[in-house]
């Protein structure tokens, strides 16, 4: 079973092409922070298979990537088909030693602004999509000894969303720091570590409809470091917990946030 380095004596691989010999399968991957994931992933060689609901933009981020890049549709509220989708993937490389519990979706209002349906899509992508995922890819990891499997959380997950009109996303996103603690402890003795990236507000399509130059520009302010975070941050991030450079940290949810939870 691996379960990193024996001793302190070995030293990391070469950061370039480190990931060269592992297969990772990104969720919400068509755009946004899962696209950018993937395409840094393959940057360090990498095989990386993009799913999302949206097929079409799925498929355009693989053929983008300079590197080895698959797509499939897949919606990850889907059990079923999260299953047929995972075995597709283990049939065509025989292995996933990355799984980026990526895909995620946004609903704010205040608490009775937020309808039931809201909701429930809020927990059937955010919660039980990481669940679906997990349940399809971790027995592979576990017949292997090691794998490691990284969540999207965000800084909403701290106190409950951290502002009015957040309650409903912040709770999802407090599940998955649960989730992420919770399988660390069980998967850790597997050889699997897991993870999660809390990124403060990062302009993508999801944040468009509420970053406004206002309000781009009050969060900015109350950013101690003065600024929006970058796909870029949270993608060097993933690319480093992924590798074996991150052997013996599991369990943990690391805030990109430019200091924002320190204020
Ligand atoms: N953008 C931010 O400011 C921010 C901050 C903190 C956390 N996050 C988290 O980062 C992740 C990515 O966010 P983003 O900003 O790139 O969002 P985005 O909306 O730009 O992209 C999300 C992707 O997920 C896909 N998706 C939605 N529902 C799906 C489903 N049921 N099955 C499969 N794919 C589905 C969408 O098609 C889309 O391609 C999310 O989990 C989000 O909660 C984002």
């Amino acid at each position: 079973m691996h379960r990193g380095s024996k001793d302190d004596t070995s030293q990391p691989p070469p950061q370039e092409q480190e990931l060269r010999d592992r297969v990772a399968l990104v969720t919400g991957a068509a755009r946004g922070i899962g696209l950018h994931i993937a395409t840094r992933l393959a940057g360090s060689g990498c095989t990386v298979v993009l799913t999302d609901i949206d097929a079409d933009g799925a498929a355009r981020g693989a053929a983008a990537i300079a590197g080895t890049a698959s797509a499939l549709r897949m919606d990850v509220r889907d059990r079923a088909g999260t299953g047929h989708t995972v075995r597709r993937v283990l049939d065509a490389h025989g292995r996933i030693d990355i799984l980026v519990n990526n895909a995620g979706v946004l609903a704010q209002g205040a608490f009775d602004q937020t309808d039931g349906a809201a909701w429930d899509d809020l927990v059937a992508v955010n919660l039980t999509g990481i669940y679906n995922c997990v349940q399809a890819v971790a027995p592979s990891m576990i017949a292997k000894g090691r794998g490691h499997i990284l969540n999207l959380a965000s800084v909403s997950a701290a106190r409950a969303g951290g502002s009015v009109g957040n309650v409903w996303y912040g709770t999802t996103k407090a599940g998955v720091v649960a989730i992420t603690q919770g399988l660390a402890r069980e998967l850790g003795p597997r050889g699997i570590r897991v993870n999660a990236i809390a990124p403060a507000v990062v302009d993508t399509d999801m944040m468009k409809p509420y970053l406004t130059e206002a309000v781009r520009g009050a969060i900015s302010a109350r950013i101690p470091l003065g600024r929006l975070a970058y796909k870029r941050d949270l993608g060097e991030l993933a690319a480093w917990l992924a590798s074996d450079r991150s052997e013996f940290i599991t369990g943990q949810t690391i805030a990109v946030d430019g200091g924002l939870l320190c204020t």
